[in-house]
């Protein structure tokens, strides 16, 4: 009997060194036309797209180049007066994954004052359920995604204390599986994304105490292929977005030389296209700018020093969390 493993191959003509300036051209010239149809098609998701471009920008020192202004008066005027909440654009509906994003960007700029702080606080709290958990939106989708994003975005508001932090931790902990890892919900299998939410939650309302952290990051580190790549569940082919979401929880476990590193940044290296600027999922496909900035944050933790340090809780640039003086827990 065989046992394959879904993974791909890296080609000797693959590139192997970082091409940063290939990166933030590719970034800053994302989006100039707004009549791309690629652009139009991910309005939807406008804000998180600006927050991975921002972060991506100023991790490579180039955030010079992005118009700040006009991203501040764009994210004031996604907010929403009756409920507090931001939008992924103007008109659309609000929700947890935008507001954070907001916040996000808005964290990095130092520029929190242009939005109504305490109707971000009003939207955030509404959203807490009798249990813990957090809906996505006025619609009901119970989700750890969405606690996460609740809690990161209350702390980098410094106002925590507006949520029952003791029942976020609950609820998240009731998601945790026989192998230690998370799931999105009570009972839903582990992955590494929605492990790095649980754990970065745990981080940032400091109960680390209560993760199984051999076995996680035993989970975590056998998502490492062949390739060097990881994946984000068993039998799924890598993908270079899993190079954060796994390396940013086994950092926070301060287990993070369980992966191979040099194999790992041979394959993120790999997802770089050469011609166009920018990473993708997997060497040759197409770039964006959520595996761009994967690409950058999987490196600066991998400690590579052409890219600014990283917060493995936040994925903001370390300077923004120390100037809001947060210490999200890293195990020891
Ligand atoms: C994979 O999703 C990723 C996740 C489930 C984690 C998403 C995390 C957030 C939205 C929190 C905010 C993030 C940051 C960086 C601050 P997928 O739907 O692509 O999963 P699949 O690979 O299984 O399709
Ligand atoms: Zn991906």
């Amino acid at each position: 009997m065989s046992f394959t493993k879904k993974d791909v191959v890296l080609t000797d003509d693959r590139p192997k060194t970082l091409l940063l300036q290939k990166h933030s051209d590719y970034l800053a010239g994302y989006g100039l036309n707004k009549d791309d149809f690629e652009y139009c098609m991910t309005e939807y998701l406008r804000m998180s797209g600006i927050y991975w471009t921002v972060t991506a920008m100023e991790l490579m020192g180039q955030s010079f180049r992005m118009p700040k202004e006009e991203i501040i008066e764009f994210i004031s005027s996604c907010q929403d007066s009756e409920s507090g909440g931001i939008s992924a654009s103007i008109g659309h509906d609000p929700h947890m994954l935008y507001t954070l994003s907001a916040v996000q960007i808005l964290a990095i700029y130092d520029r929190l004052d242009a939005i109504d702080v305490e109707g971000v606080v009003r939207f955030v709290k509404a959203m807490q359920q009798e249990d813990g958990s957090f809906f996505g939106d006025k619609w009901g989708e119970v989700d750890t995604r969405f606690s996460f994003c609740a809690v990161m975005c209350l702390s980098l508001l410094h106002r925590l204390d507006a949520i029952n932090v003791n029942k976020a931790v609950e609820f998240v902990l009731s998601c945790m599986n026989f192998d230690g890892g998370f799931g999105s919900k009570p009972g839903s299998e582990s992955h590494a994304g929605l492990i790095y939410c649980c754990v970065g939650t745990l981080s940032i309302c400091r109960r680390m105490d209560a993760l199984r952290a051999d076995e996680l990051a035993w989970w975590l580190c056998e998502r490492q292929l062949p390739s060097g790549g990881l994946n984000g569940r068993p039998e799924k082919l890598p993908d270079l977005c899993y190079s954060w979401w796994v390396m940013s929880s086994l950092t926070m476990l301060n287990r993070i030389h369980w992966v191979d590193k040099k194999s790992l940044e041979q394959f993120i290296l790999a997802c770089q296209d050469a011609e166009t600027g920018g990473f993708s999922d997997r060497p040759g496909d197409i770039t964006d700018p959520f595996h761009t900035l994967f690409g950058l944050t999987g490196l600066s933790l991998l400690g590579n020093t052409n890219i600014k340090a990283v917060n493995p809780t936040y994925c903001l640039p370390q300077e923004t969390i120390d100037r809001l003086r947060l210490e999200p827990q890293v195990l020891h």
